[in-house]
């Protein structure tokens, strides 16, 4: 395989650093393994393209699911996470999520996290498709601020982690399908180095970006996809986007989650009419799984000639609201809106990526020394569709094993340094807004929740008017993102194109059914 890389370099000429870990990516699932490691002693380096706390985590509002209440078991939480994944968990994958997850959860208090309580115990919340409540939360509906905090003070005590903020990794350097490092562009110097790792480990989380309307913060570009892909990885499970229900839609308004818990604590959802629709789409009614609620939002806009749905509070009590959701409260207030009685105004948006970085159950990628975990992961966790709040449990439940496989091996450093060089890519410079702005209408058009052969077909071919791009340099990171961004809109259209049926979150309005036939993953390596 040619290697395909960004930009031109030549590591003999580029200064190099050597660490027993070079973690990519600064949300949970990368600070949590980088403190794992750390504790073992290990030098580990974390790269993170902006500030530390720029991540999905830090906005995380509706928790963390565990099985840690009396009433509830691994076994209970491992049936539910089946049931959402629309029969494509890999099951053993779910078991060690379920199995280990609680003493993760534990792990993170101990890092400092602090979880709600109420009478001493733990309060749990219930989201939608959850049998029990079984949702950790902090300070009402800031789970992931709490987390994300805890974290960073942990690390920035750990004598053994270093992070650098504002760097942004450009590409993995791979030589007969063992990963040797990472090339890294310091965005303050505008230069190039070299990180060599025994261990390299992705963790840059989703691409929420690709999305017009999304929920992720702006550091969500698919990076890391791109780049394993582009180094030879194998990637799985891209047609599978999970859309939020509940996104808050006004006109000017950021879209700002509104979270799942709002339902799991009893909100109606209404179309313009003032009608209750969920209970007659499903049993479940506000609490089905997401991808159902996503469908059923979508045929009310149609149906009501509308652009948005409501969440209704107004027959909650009042104090428990404001208990439960000050961010959400005051952010609405921001907008006039005053939850204990105003119907909140909302619309489906882009939230989480199901697939990504093909790997084992220890975090393995199909590159030797390459490892990932959290959203940017696919070791099959999340099937078709993730079960609410099982995704920060993803990042430290496998975050931890990637660290216990790697202790299994020596680490060392290997007599002498590999050298890469990149030098066929000619100058230009592409008007990356206009790719993204381009990029954005198509994956809003044809591969948002409902898709068609006649529409990704199209996407697809938006997306091969951008080969050429793969001759010249990309002039500096925010085109590095955009062609990161394109890579992994390519491969998101191309997955949901091959997907002949409906599963999960993918819906394809020419194959509704879903069909045994595609009770399997789809694998694709360049
Ligand atoms: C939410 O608070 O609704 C988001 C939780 C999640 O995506 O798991």
């Amino acid at each position: 395989m040619t290697p395909d890389y960004l930009v031109n370099f030549d590591t003999r000429q580029l200064p190099r650093e050597h660490w027993d870990y070079v973690i990519i990516g600064s949300g949970i699932a990368g600070l949590y393994t980088a403190l794992t490691a750390g504790r073992l002693g290990k030098r580990v380096v974390v790269i993170t393209k902006r500030a530390i706390d720029d991540s999905n985590t830090d906005k995380a509002q509706g928790g963390i699911a565990a099985a840690l209440d009396t009433t509830d078991s691994p076994d209970l939480h491992f049936t539910d996470t089946l049931a959402a994944g629309a029969g494509l968990c890999d099951r053993d994958a779910v078991k060690i999520l379920v199995n280990e997850g609680p003493d993760r959860v534990r792990d993170l208090m101990d890092l400092g996290a602090r979880f709600d309580r109420k009478d001493g115990e733990l309060a749990l919340t219930r989201e939608g498709a959850h049998s029990r409540r079984r949702i950790l939360h902090a300070s009402g509906d800031a789970t992931g601020a709490e987390i994300q905090g805890a974290l960073t003070r942990r690390v920035r005590e750990d004598g053994n982690v270093l992070v650098l903020e504002n760097h942004m990794a450009v590409d993995l350097l791979v030589h007969q399908n063992a990963c040797h490092g990472v090339l890294v562009y310091n965005r303050g110097t505008g230069k190039l180095k070299v990180y060599r790792g025994a261990a390299v480990i992705i963790a840059t989380g989703g691409m929420g970006m690709l999305y017009e309307h999304n929920t992720n913060p702006e550091v969500a570009t698919g990076d890391g996809i791109a780049m394993a892909f582009r180094a030879g990885a194998e990637i799985m499970d891209m047609e599978f986007i999970q859309f939020h229900p509940t996104v808050l839609s006004l006109p000017g308004a950021p879209r700002f989650l509104i979270s799942e818990a709002v339902r799991g604590e009893g909100a109606y959802l209404i179309n313009r009419y003032g009608d209750r629709f969920m209970p007659r789409y499903h049993e479940l009614a506000e609490l089905a799984p997401r991808d159902v609620v996503v469908r059923a939002i979508l045929t009310e806009l149609a149906n009501t000639a509308s652009e948005k749905v409501f969440l209704d509070l107004s027959h909650l009590p009042p104090d428990l609201v404001r208990e439960r959701f000050p961010t959400i409260g005051r952010t609405c207030a921001g907008y006039g809106l005053d939850i204990t009685r105003d119907p909140i105004p909302v619309a489906p948006a882009a939230h989480y990526l199901m697939g990504g970085i093909k790997t084992n159950l220890n975090g393995e990628t199909s590159i030797r020394g390459l490892y990932a975990c959290g959203e940017a992961a696919c070791p099959g966790v999340h099937g078709a569709n993730r079960l609410a709040s099982n995704s920060l449990l993803d990042g430290l439940v496998f975050g931890r094993r990637i660290v216990e496989c790697v202790k299994k091996y020596r680490l060392g450093r290997p007599e002498k340094d590999l050298e890469f060089s990149c030098s066929r890519l000619g100058r230009g410079q592409a008007d990356h807004q206009g790719m993204l702005a381009g990029l954005r209408a198509v994956m809003n058009q044809y591969v948002g929740p409902v898709r068609t052969a006649q529409g990704l077909t199209r996407a697809l071919s938006f997306f091969s008017r951008y080969d050429y791009l793969k001759k010249t340099e990309a002039a500096g990171p925010l085109e590095m993102e955009a062609r990161n961004m394109l890579e992994v809109g390519g491969l998101i259209a191309l997955f949901a194109l091959i997907r002949t049926e409906s599963r999960g979150s993918h819906y394809r309005l020419d194959f509704p059914e879903t069909l045994d036939y595609w009770r399997k993953h789809i694998i694709l390596k360049k």
